[in-house]
Parts: structure tokens; C-alpha cells; sequence
């Protein structure tokens, strides 16, 4: 049969990436002792408060079909929370609820974004990004985040990439994978490059509760952004909720009318009781996602310490978010080859930094969610790696010089 060209570009490298994961899940499934930390979803339960509303909102027959874009109270909260956060003013008419923050991330493209117009998204880019274009027919171009400026994008070199076709940036800020926040200056100079070539700026905001250090901004807040921001974030790492599948979208009110027309066509609303749980999760302040975050923080103290010292690789310290890069490349081998010998050999898994780009080749992800124990255990694993692979590259090379 045949398919459309669509499926061709959803089709990416990004998808690709996760074949190891899936090889480390389905042999960990089968029974080996395999530590994942490939993936970045939490390994703490959601808040009981939460669940116990969810049972309460079935029980109570909330299984109908749900408004479009989402429960008032829900709008309301979100928009409360939005609020006194960012300290604008915002209305429940400018709050979109969708099904996580990736389709809410969709729905904004495919709202905002024709074929052939350019985005400019940082390198490295959020692995499912190159699909949500791909969808829409967007073109990426990719501005770089270098290790050298600790992963934090340059104005200057967004300028240089504007081109008369660029329609939108996106940015996402705490960044996954390196954990990079954007400082205040570095904003401001982004919001006046939008203002001055008239810009959408789509704001992918998923780990803004876990910053550690510096603070997070909202770009929305900035002088002439609220109109042309489209700010996204979700329950997923805030309230350990990614199977929830709850998300929004923030921003003007006209693009909330163009997603209820794409939410009609497509999604339908979420469902009425995960809905009624995402309100008790944003209307109050839970002991549990307080606890949270202080693990991510002590869980990326701890492996960032831990690898510190590591032979033959380089760790990068984090200000936020739920991973740890660690630049592999002086072991010789280049991440693929790492994270192989890593699963096989020590059973391990971690996520090669190449999915993101080329400024996070010969890196791999260290997702932070084990506990402390678990985590220095794998640090443990992979410092014993990166030294037999540096005393493999030795003898190599006097090998080589002893005529071999
Ligand atoms: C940068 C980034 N954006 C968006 C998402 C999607 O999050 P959600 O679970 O809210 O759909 C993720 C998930 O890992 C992410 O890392």
C-alpha cells in the first residue's frame, strides 16, 4: 500500500535513537540485572493526592467527553500558576490543554508554521523536534549551543541564522540534554531579535521547576513577548506524571482558537478525570514535588561529583532538569560504541548524545532517575569503562610504535 510522504519525514534519526533503549527495557523485561537511565521518565510515583483525585473523578462518572481545551478549573489553575510565576497577568483563555507538552508542542507548530517556512531551533535539539517539523514541513535550521558557552545558545549567532523565511525559534530552556539555562541577558537579546523580524518564539518550558541554579525565565514576560509567546510546560517531570499525558500551551488568544480547531480535528480533550487530578496537582503546592526536586538536585550533585574524577571522560555539570552529559570522547570511542560496550559490558544503559546533534557528538546522557545508590553504582561502572578503555588505546598505541 501506499503511504503518504508525511510518514517518510517523521521518520528521522530522532526515533532511531531509541534503539538501545528499547533493547536495554525489553532485556531488563526478560530478567537481566540492567540499569536504565536512558530515558527521562521519573522513577517516583505521582503524588497520592493526585492519583486518589483521578479514582474520585471516575467514580464520579467523568468519562465523557471533555471540553476541547480543557476543565475551566483546570484553565484557571493553570492560568493562576502561570501567573504568580512569571507575574503576568494571565486568563484562562489564553491556557490550552493538551495531551502532554509534545502534542502541545504539535498543535503550536502545526498552528503557527507553513511547509518551507524556516525555525530556528539550538543544536543540541530535543530528539522529537525534527518529527513535530517533519510533520508540518517546517524546515529546521540549527543554531549552535557549543559546550565552550556551558551549552547556552548566542544571540549573535541566532541573528546570523534569520533569514526573510524564518517564521519562528524555538527554544528550550532548562535544556534537555545538558541541563543549560538561559540567563537573563541572553533573553533579552532573543526577545529584541523576535520583536525587530516580527518572530514566533515557541517556549518549551517541560523542566522549569527544576532548576538548581540561576533562575528560570519566562521569555513570555519579556518586553513585547506576551503576544508572539507561545510558552509550553506539562506535569510530566514536575509531578512525575508522564503517563498522564498532561501538557498546555500559554499565550495569545487567538492561537487558542486556531488549537480548539485543531484539537476538534484531532485529539477531542483530554480526558475529564486526568483533568480533575492535573487541577489538585496545580492548585496547591504538594510535599511530594517539593521532595522531588530536592533528589534531582541531590541526584545530580551526587553523579556529577561521582564522575569527577573518571579517567578518559569529562562531566558536565548540569543547572537543571534530570540528566548529566558526560563527554566521552577522549576513551577513543565514539558514543554509539560506548553505549554499547557500557549496556553489554556493565549493564548500564544511557542515551547517546549524537541524538541530539552535533554539538552533543561523543557524549551520552545519564538520565537521573535511580536513586542516589543506584546512580553511583552506575558512575562506579562507568568509570571502571572509560579506564579500561583509555589502557585498551594506550597499549594500542604502543603497539603501533613497537612496529605491530
Ligand atoms: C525538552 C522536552 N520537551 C518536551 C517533552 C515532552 O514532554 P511531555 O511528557 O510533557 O509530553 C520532553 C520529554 O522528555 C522534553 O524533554
Amino acid at each position: 500500500m501506499r503511504y503518504s510522504d508525511l510518514t517518510t519525514r517523521i521518520a528521522g534519526e530522532g526515533s532511531a535513537a531509541w534503539d538501545l533503549h528499547f533493547e536495554a527495557m525489553q532485556r531488563k523485561n526478560e530478567g537481566e540485572a540492567i540499569t536504565v537511565l536512558s530515558v527521562g521518565d521519573p522513577d517516583f510515583f505521582t503524588p497520592t493526592p493526585i492519583v486518589e483525585a483521578a479514582i474520585e473523578s471516575l467514580r464520579a462518572g467523568d468519562t465523557h467527553y471533555a471540553a476541547i481545551l480543557g476543565i475551566s478549573r483546570l484553565r484557571q489553575a493553570i492560568a493562576k500558576r502561570f501567573s504568580q510565576e512569571s507575574g503576568i497577568a494571565t486568563q484562562e483563555n489564553q491556557v490550552a490543554v493538551l495531551a502532554g507538552g509534545q502534542c502541545a508542542l504539535f498543535g503550536v507548530v502545526h498552528c503557527v508554521l507553513n511547509p518551507l517556512d524556516e525555525v530556528i531551533v539550538i543544536d543540541p535539539t530535543y530528539v522529537t523536534y525534527e518529527g513535530v517539523f517533519g510533520a508540518c514541513g517546517a524546515q529546521m535550521v540549527k543554531v549552535p549551543a557549543k559546550v565552550e558557552n556551558d551549552f547556552v545558545v548566542q544571540a549573535a549567532d541566532i541573528a546570523t541564522a534569520i533569514t526573510p523565511k524564518t517564521k519562528a525559534i524555538l527554544i528550550n530552556s532548562p535544556q534537555n540534554p545538558t541541563g543549560a539555562v538561559i540567563p537573563r541577558d541572553t533573553w533579552l537579546a532573543i526577545a529584541q531579535l523576535c520583536c525587530e523580524h516580527d518572530l514566533w518564539l515557541i517556549s518549551d518550558e517541560v523542566y522549569s521547576s527544576l532548576v538548581y541554579e540561576g533562575e528560570h525565565i519566562h521569555p513570555a514576560t519579556l518586553p513585547g513577548m506576551a503576544q508572539r509567546t507561545a510558552t509550553i510546560n506539562s506535569l510530566s517531570k514536575s509531578h512525575a506524571m508522564t503517563g498522564w499525558r498532561l501538557g498546555w500551551v500559554v499565550g495569545p488568544t487567538e492561537l487558542m482558537t486556531h488549537l480548539e480547531n485543531l484539537g476538534l480535528s484531532m485529539l477531542y480533550g483530554c480526558p475529564e478525570f486526568i483533568q480533575k487530578a492535573a487541577c489538585v496537582a496545580l492548585e496547591s503546592d504538594l510535599s511530594e514535588t517539593i521532595e522531588m526536586r530536592q533528589q534531582y538536585k541531590l541526584r545530580s550533585q551526587s553523579v556529577t561529583h561521582a564522575l569527577a574524577d573518571a579517567l578518559g571522560a569529562t562531566v558536565f555539570k548540569p543547572k537543571a532538569g534530570m540528566f548529566v552529559m558526560l563527554d566521552i570522547r577522549p576513551t577513543g570511542l565514539n558514543a554509539h560504541q560506548f553505549a554499547r560496550r557500557l549496556l553489554d559490558e556493565w549493564g548500564v544503559s544511557v542515551l547517546v548524545g549524537d541524538a541530539f546533534g552535533r554539538q552533543t557528538e561523543g557524549f551520552v546522557r545519564i538520565g537521573l532517575v535511580e536513586p542516589v545508590p543506584v546512580l553511583l553504582d552506575a558512575c562506579k561502572k562507568i568509570k571502571q569503562l572509560t579506564k579500561a578503555l583509555i589502557s585498551e588505546k594506550e597499549n594500542s598505541k604502543s603497539l603501533c610504535v613497537a612496529g605491530f
